[in-house]
């Protein structure tokens, strides 16, 4: 059974890996700007909100192609969002995805740039999308705008910056973890049901399914800050200690932390036994999540 997911993901990822660059290339503008946006998107992660968003159609039986702008599309927004939050005023980090980061190699005012490139581009991808309907791209940008912008990512980002070398209650790191990346990752979720025109009691399930799925993807984050190994991440170990981020380990302790993340785990995969659809790649991936290393 996990062969069979691990296949998904990998051949998934590779669509994505190929259809992004299309995206860019022939945009009219300065070099430096579309080198450095492809830098980014082009060192490699590990894709999965895009490959959510296709995981949600093959779930509901329709057409993937349906959903690869919009997967490019979030991916985009999401590589923007690492770009930022490693530049020298956040957490100054010189090492993501493996790679020296965006304004280690282009210098601060074109990253900066480029994360502005890459998220208004992303746009352009939902909107210009020739096989969606005009109506389900407006509610795609609408759900988007609420889970990338001030209400969700942009305000999870900037309470994660003004709790540094505070101590948060549970209550506060949880909004942190929420606005940051649950909202985002979750839209992935919305998106790829919203294309596939699952009943709107499913989308409620969903919504619901997506916090906990990305609460629980925060608090691996937060972990492997402290025990991953840094080969495997692409990215620098103990940089929340570096920044006195409060985190799930922090205030929970180790095992506190791996026993909320597996209480939302179960939650969320509990959730998925309401759907009107059978849905074991989609529990297949909260396994993943749970365990992974990178
Ligand atoms: C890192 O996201 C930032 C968080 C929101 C925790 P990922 O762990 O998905 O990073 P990539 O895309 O694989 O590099
Ligand atoms: C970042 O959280 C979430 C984003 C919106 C980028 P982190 O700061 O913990 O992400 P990493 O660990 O640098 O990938
Ligand atoms: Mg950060
Ligand atoms: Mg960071
Ligand atoms: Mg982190």
């Amino acid at each position: 059974m996990n062969i069979q997911v691990n296949d998904f993901l990998n051949s998934r990822k590779k669509k994505i890996e190929e259809a992004m660059p299309l995206f860019i290339k022939d945009l009219s503008t300065p070099h430096s700007l579309k080198e450095s946006m492809l830098y980014s998107l082009e060192a490699g992660g590990k894709r999965l909100r895009p490959v959510l968003v296709l995981a949600l159609l093959h779930t509901y039986n329709k057409p993937e192609e349906t959903g690869i702008a919009t997967a490019c599309a979030i991916e985009m927004i999401h590589t923007y969002s690492l770009v930022h939050d490693d530049l020298p005023c956040m957490d100054d980090d010189d090492l993501r995805r493996g790679k020296p980061t965006n304004h280690k190699v282009f210098g601060e005012a074109v990253a900066v740039l480029a994360g502005d490139g890459l998220l208004t581009q992303s746009f352009s991808l939902i909107v210009q999308d020739p096989v969606v309907t005009a109506e389900k791209k407006l509610r795609l940008v609408a759900e988007l705008v609420k889970a990338a912008g001030v209400e969700g990512m942009v305000g999870g980002q900037v309470a994660d910056m003004e709790g540094e070398a505070k101590s948060l209650s549970l209550e506060e790191l949880e909004f942190i973890h929420e606005n940051k990346t649950a909202k985002l990752l979750g839209f992935s979720i919305l998106a790829g049901a919203i294309l596939a025109d699952a009943p709107e009691e499913d989308i409620d399930k969903l919504r619901e399914f997506s916090y906990h799925l990305g609460i629980a993807f925060q608090i691996r984050d937060d972990i492997l800050d402290i025990e991953g190994n840094q080969e495997k991440l692409g990215k620098p170990v103990g940089s929340d200690t570096l920044n006195e981020k409060t985190t799930y380990p922090s205030i929970l302790s180790m095992q506190g932390a791996k026993d909320k993340l597996h209480d939302h785990i179960s939650q969320a995969k509990n959730l998925l036994q309401h759907l009107s659809t059978k849905a074991e790649l989609l529990e297949q991936i909260c396994d993943l999540i749970a365990k992974r290393d990178h």
